[in-house]
């Protein structure tokens, strides 16, 4: 399954799809008029989320060529070999098998004479058992006090996902246990997020699937001295052992590492390199997720994540969602010249999403070379952005409406809002969803000069207030953003990414793209600090900037 990938660009399909782009001329007014099967027809049920791409620019010639394309990629098989555990992360030689992580209890799953399915729910097991005693309270810091804060020490997927997930989920979480998170190497953030806490009552989770990153050791070290300072204030003869055992676990697949840093295996959870760390929210990474909001409300995000699994695992191409869905982005991007995609959740609890997809897509397809080596032909990896609505609609949505960029966007909202408020008799949701309901429309059908100069508009200015429409958007709904919802989410754009790699031949699960920075970071560090010999290696304007901090640096 890892032989060569397909060269997308040479399939008849490609061809197909580059002629039909040539001079596509949506209309989404007319397509809509002429068809009135229009939105039901482009509607999609995947899991709990009901999928509208009617609003979508594609029309009953494009849709079947997107798919011809899938076929002509392999893209079931490759799905398949997924699945199966085969290595398709082909540069690092590793099967790719997050979908593992959420397999339910009785299931099984052999890969590589492992059962990995055994495996994970032994691991979930202890995290479970774990997060009830913190939870309970059983679970107590050196002087015996209940832990009131869990301070998650990670970076990249070994943050983003369990932040998301904590804000997402904030109505479920326990009251008088608060989660924090400390990921930048700026000391800023760990300074600002130990403000004010009681290291008798914080429990550290350092999180890292290498455990060799140097922002999280970093800050697992800045922490460790503040907690044993902070405790030895109050007990010159603190035992440091046993209050790094009370106040410090680990999450990693290098468990010797974390024994090397002072942290007892005992307290220590591991998974597996087949989990990618932007792929491990579900893995025991998430363990600061479970114990805010407990082991049942974090087994409902797996089962929705699993649920999402086997639409795509089962569904025919055709009403796939994330088949569809990432289709239809490569048809964005690589026939309409889309450079970016935005992602706009009308739910202030997701206002970290579109961060978290940031890394799952970027870093999983921004790649110049196929899995064999051989430079792509097309472009990949679209940049990834957006703000929760309506936030964002008084920000960046006058580009989107009207400016000469095409912004493909995914709108997502819920029927059920997670605080209901009222305004004297105005439900403020419906407000809201007004706007979510409001946009896309706009988008997709616009106003015309007529329809401007009807409102009695002065026509010097009718052409500022014309919008285009044929803006496409996506829309996802859901009943209510549970643990079970947020899951799906999570994965339809997990295998969006993959089906897009797939399209695009490319390894959506290696990340060679970070490495370069952070040897350059190590080699430039003595220079930073004064090493004069290390500073005249470096290139003119690099050596100008250090020279500026060393001159500025009190
Ligand atoms: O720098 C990129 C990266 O390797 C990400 O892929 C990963 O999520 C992050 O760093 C953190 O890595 P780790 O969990 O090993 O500390």
């Amino acid at each position: 399954m890892s032989g060569a990938p397909v060269d997308a660009t040479n399939s008849p399909a490609w061809g197909r799809l580059t002629s039909l782009a040539e001079g596509f001329a949506p209309d989404l007014r007319r397509w809509f008029d002429e068809d009135p099967g229009r939105a039901d027809r482009l509607t999609f049920s995947a899991a709990d989320l009901h999928v509208d791409l009617s609003k979508g620019l594609i029309d009953g010639e494009v849709l079947p060529a997107l798919l011809e394309l899938a076929d002509q990629v392999g893209l079931a098989d490759r799905r398949d070999a997924m699945f199966r555990g085969e290595h398709i992360n082909v540069t690092e030689d590793r099967a790719v098998l997050h979908t593992a992580l959420r397999l339910p209890p009785d299931a099984r799953l052999q890969v590589d004479g492992q059962d990995v399915a055994a495996e994970v729910h032994e691991v979930l097991r202890r995290v479970y058992e774990f997060a009830d005693r913190v939870r309970s309270g059983a679970w107590t810091g050196v002087t015996g006090k209940r832990i009131r804060t869990v301070v998650n020490i990670g970076i990249g997927g070994s943050d983003l996902g369990p932040v998301m997930a904590y804000e997402a989920l904030r109505p479920y979480r326990q009251a008088g246990l608060e989660c924090r998170f400390i990921s930048n190497i700026d000391p800023t953030d760990a300074a600002t997020k130990l403000a004010g806490l009681d290291p008798a009552t914080t429990l550290f989770i350092v999180s890292s699937k290498t455990f060799g990153t140097l922002e999280t050791l970093t800050n697992a070290r800045l922490c460790k001295a503040w907690l044993l300072d902070g405790l030895a204030d109050g007990d010159p003869h603190l035992d440091q052992q046993s209050a790094v055992a009370r106040h410090f676990v680990a999450v990693s697949t290098a468990l010797d590492k974390v024994a090397d840093f002072g942290i007892d295996p005992q307290n220590a959870f591991g998974f597996w390199d087949w989990v990618g760390g932007r792929y491990s929210v579900d893995s025991a990474i998430g363990t600061s997720l479970v114990v805010a909001i407990g082991p049942e409300a974090f087994s409902d995000l797996l089962a929705g994540m699993h649920a999402m699994d086997e639409h795509f695992r089962t569904t025919p191409l055709d009403r796939n969602v994330p088949v569809l869905m990432g289709l239809l982005n490569v048809w964005y991007a690589n026939f309409l010249g889309a450079q970016t995609h935005a992602v706009l959740p009308y739910s202030q609890l997701l206002h970290r999403f579109p961060a978290y997809l940031q890394q799952l897509t970027m870093e999983s397809n921004g790649k110049g070379v196929r899995w064999d080596g051989t430079p792509v032909t097309t472009d990949t990896g679209e940049v990834f952005w957006g703000e929760p609505g309506t936030n964002g609609q008084h920000a960046f949505y006058q580009l989107i409406h009207q400016g000469t960029r095409l912004v493909p966007a995914d709108f997502i909202a819920f029927a059920e809002p997670a605080y209901p408020l009222r305004d004297g008799t105005t439900d403020v949701h419906e407000l809201f969803l007004a706007n979510f309901f409001a946009q896309t429309q706009a988008l997709a059908f616009g106003k015309t000069a007529d329809e401007v100069r009807a409102e009695g508009t002065a026509e010097a200015i009718v052409p500022a207030r014309v919008f285009t429409g044929n803006r496409p958007t996506a829309s996802i709904m859901a009943p209510r953003l549970t643990p079970s919802v947020l899951g799906q989410l999570i994965a339809l754009y997990e295998h969006i990414t993959f089906t897009q790699g797939v399209v695009w031949g490319i390894d959506s699960f290696d990340q060679w793209g970070v490495e370069l920075g952070k040897q350059l970071a190590q080699q430039l560090s003595p220079a930073v600090s004064g090493d004069t010999e290390v500073a005249a290696r470096q290139d003119p304007s690099t050596r100008a900037l250090i020279a500026y901090y060393r001159r500025h640096r009190s």
